[in-house]
Order: C-alpha cells, then structure tokens, then sequence
C-alpha cells in the first residue's frame, strides 16, 4: 500500500504529526524531563513554596509562554529546521544565527543530559538487583561515587542513552516521535500518581507537604524571581530550536497557543506531581531535601530503601524519570537531525548516526568529568557544569530575546494576528493584543535581565 502511494507521488510529502494528540504527546515529552524532578520541586521548597508556584507560573505567563508560542508560529510558517526556517523568512539577513545558535545549544545539552540519562536507565537496573537498597545515605552515595567516577560504565550507558533515542529519531517524526510520545507520556502520568500516591500515604508525610507548598512570600526576592523566569525557558524547551523544529511537524489547523498553555500546565503539573512522589517520603524518613544529583541518586534509593515494597516503587521511579529524560533527548536530538536532513539533504539514517556519532564524542567531555576530567576546569568549571552554564545563561535567553523581537517588531500585529488565528479563524482579537504588547515589550526586557544575571553583570539578591 505504501509502496503503491510512493509510486505514484511525485513530490515527496514531509514527515508530520498526523493528529492533536500526537502533537501534544510530542511537545510535552521535549518540556518534560530531568528539569521536572531535579530543579522544579527542590526549587520550589527552597524558595518559597506555593509563594514560587504562583511567581512561577506568572514568569511563565510573561516570558515562557510567549516565547514558546513564538517559536511554533516560526515552525510552522516555514515548515523548516531551526536554522533554515530564518534563512526562508530572512534570506538576506543574519537571523540563521538565532537558528545555528541553538543547534549548536541543543549538542550542548545533550552532551550532559545523556550522561545523567545514562545514570537514569542503569539506576533501573540497579534498583532490580538490589545493589542500590539500602537505608543509609553512606553506603549510596558510595553506589552512585563508585559508579559515576568508572568512566566505561558511564560512558556505556551514555551510549546507550544515545543509542535508544537514535533509534526513535530514525524511525521519523510520526512513526518514531509521536508514536513513542503518545505510548509513553501516559506511562509516565500513571507511574507518577501511583509513586505520589504511595509517598502521600506514608506516616508523617505531612512535613514534605509543608516543605513543597508551604506558601512564603518572604522567599520571594528579585533573584528569585529571574531563577523562575530562566526555570521556565529550560522548563518548556526554548532557545534550543527545539520548539521551532516541533513547530514545523504541527499542520495549518492547530490551535498553537492552546497548546502551548496545554503543555505548559500539564508540565507544571507533572513538576508538583513530582515533588509529591519525592519531598513526603523524603521527609517521612527523616532525610534532608537534597535537589540535582544528589537527591535523585542519593537521597532517592534511601528513601525507597525505607519503605515497605521499596524496590517495586523505586523501579517505577526510575523507569518514570527514565521516560521523562528519553522524550525531553527526543526532541534535542531532532534538532540538529531535521537541520542535516532539509540543509544538506541527507537521509535521515545517516543524518541521526552522524549526529549521535559526535554526540558521543562530545559527551565523553561532560561524562568523564566525573572521573578522569574531574579536575580539568575551564572559567572553574568542569566541560559538564560549563555545558549546563553555557546553555542556560547564556545561549537559551539570548536566543529568546531574538526570537521575542524577531516575532514581536518585525512581523509585528498584523502578521501575529493571522498566524496566531490561523487566518481569521480563532478569534480573540484582544487576547493577540496582549501577547504582542508582551512579546515587543515585557519577555525582551525580562530576559536580558535573566541573562545579566546569569552573567555575573547584574545582581539581585
Ligand atoms: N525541558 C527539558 C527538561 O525539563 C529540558 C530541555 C531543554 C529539553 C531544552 C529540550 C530542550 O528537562
């Protein structure tokens, strides 16, 4: 049948999302991820709790949002890679720039990202044999120590990180990212109720509660305020050119922004659901909230250790946060695929073996600084931590505030509006007004200051 349907098509018809469901399956697995269960809840209990929530979500409002919508207007206008969708709209200008900066920001982030997914799937296994059950943070932090200063066995599942999501990405945009996506995000929600279920119920699980929401606006300072704001750009996947490459896959008919607040709440959601699955058990036990590493590979496996049936939920756990890293690499990894692909007319096997191939070389910097590397640092810092500095403060804000003004002063209302509407069909003429206020005016203003800060040059307590 398909075979007869290629015959006869002379045109080669791009690779696309088929359905709503897909679409939404697909961006909310890039916004879900590691950033979900190791920045958000931790975060949030120290700064504030449901005081951080509500400043969160206002952030997102002015700069995330918006940014976001931004993106998949420019995607789908062009129905291009990152980098080619400005070379269409500007083909004399620099704005490609925007597009090459952030395929060269969605290597960086993988180079990490692998690595700690790679710690992810072997915490699988681990929690299966049982080498991770213990109840004493000691003897985990010796587990997790032994294992991240091993270079091979990092580096191995970092491969095999790569490895499984390069499988997916060859398999194409439907066949291999919606089709995953829209298997596993359900997967994903209902391990996460039962592991937020089973946490909740555990005697003195109030204390996380009070940790997590307890509302204190006295946390809230300006500092705070602009961690939020850059939270919500690494939270939904911008500046990466991830969300302008999802964007060219979504057809002529779907309602973008609704999306885009579709995705961003479910994702919130996801975050809270997940400080729900950790900080109750975590304080139940008597441990100390740890966040990043540390609690995911620390604090974690102890906590399980302590309850009843521990190992079942910790697998779940870890097959959870497995799935959430895995959609989020997805979506980084067709990045640079879709631009080699479209610029260089590459088939798509070789364009994804190519990229994982130098993907994996890259990464050996970011994983082996936790062993042979670990004392080789550049500005002080380690290639991992320099990896994770460089994208967030300074390449995802700088590539927000292009696209801000890109969208907002040179296309400008009127062109928003159409876009936006979907040429007349949505309407809400008031509610565009404001988004183009916001975009020319607020998200700009709002990520500069993210990025002086993020640069040392302007500070807030
Ligand atoms: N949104 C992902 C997370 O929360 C990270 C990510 C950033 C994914 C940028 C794609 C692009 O973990």
């Amino acid at each position: 049948m398909d075979k007869s349907l290629g015959q006869t098509k002379q045109v080669k018809v791009r690779d696309s999302f088929t359905s709503s469901i897909g679409v939404l399956a697909a961006t909310l697995g890039s916004a879900v991820g590691l950033g979900n269960i190791w920045k958000f809840p931790s975060i949030t209990g120290q700064n504030g709790g449901a005081a951080f929530i509500l400043v969160y979500l206002v952030c997102v409002l002015m700069v995330g949002l918006p940014v976001m919508i931004a993106e998949l207007l420019i995607g789908r206008r062009t129905k291009s890679n990152a980098v080619g969708a400005f070379k269409q709209l500007e083909p004399k200008r620099p704005w490609y720039l925007i597009g090459s900066f952030g395929a060269i920001a969605s290597f960086l982030i993988m180079a990490f990202y692998t690595d700690v997914a790679g710690w992810v799937y072997s915490y699988i296994f681990k929690s299966l044999n049982g080498s991770l059950v213990s109840t004493n943070p000691s003897v985990t932090s010796k587990v997790f120590g032994d294992f991240v200063s091993n270079p091979m066995a990092s580096l191995i599942w970092q491969w095999v990180a790569l490895l499984v999501v390069g499988i997916i990405i060859t398999a194409g945009v439907s066949k291999g990212i919606e089709r995953i996506t829209k298997t596993l995000m359900p997967v994903l929600f209902i391990l996460l109720i039962v592991c937020a279920g089973r946490a909740l119920t555990l005697p003195g699980a109030k204390e996380g509660l009070t940790f997590l929401f307890n509302p204190n606006f006295s946390k809230i300072t300006g500092g705070v305020i602009l961690a939020a704001m850059g939270l919500s750009f690494f939270k939904l996947s911008l500046g990466m050119g991830t969300m302008i490459t999802y964007g060219s896959y979504m057809g002529e008919g779907e309602n973008i922004p609704k999306t885009a607040i579709k995705v961003m709440l479910a994702d919130t959601l996801v975050s809270i659901l997940a400080g729900l699955a950790i900080f109750p058990a975590v304080f139940s036990f008597g441990f100390k909230p740890d966040s990043g590493p540390n609690l995911l590979f620390i604090t974690i496996p102890t906590v399980f250790a302590s309850m009843p049936f521990g190992k079942v939920f910790m697998v779940m756990f870890f097959i959870l946060v497995s799935i959430a890293a895995t959609t989020a690499m997805i979506s980084l990894l067709e990045v640079p695929v879709a631009y080699l692909i479209e610029e260089l007319k590459w088939p798509r096997r070789r364009a994804t073996l190519l990229s994982i191939i130098i993907l994996a070389l890259v990464g050996v910097t970011a994983t082996l600084s936790t062993s042979v590397l670990a004392d080789f640092k550049i500005f002080g810092k380690t290639f991992f931590d320099l990896y994770d500095y460089l994208t967030s403060n300074l390449i995802m804000p700088i590539s927000g505030i292009a696209v801000a003004i890109y969208l907002g002063w040179k296309w400008g209302y009127k062109r928003i509006a159409d876009e936006i509407s979907n040429h007349g069909e949505v309407k809400s003429q008031g509610l565009i007004r404001v988004y183009v206020i916001i975009l020319k005016f607020i998200a700009p203003v709002a990520i500069a200051l993210v990025l002086l800060n993020g640069l040392g040059l302007f500070k807030l307590k």
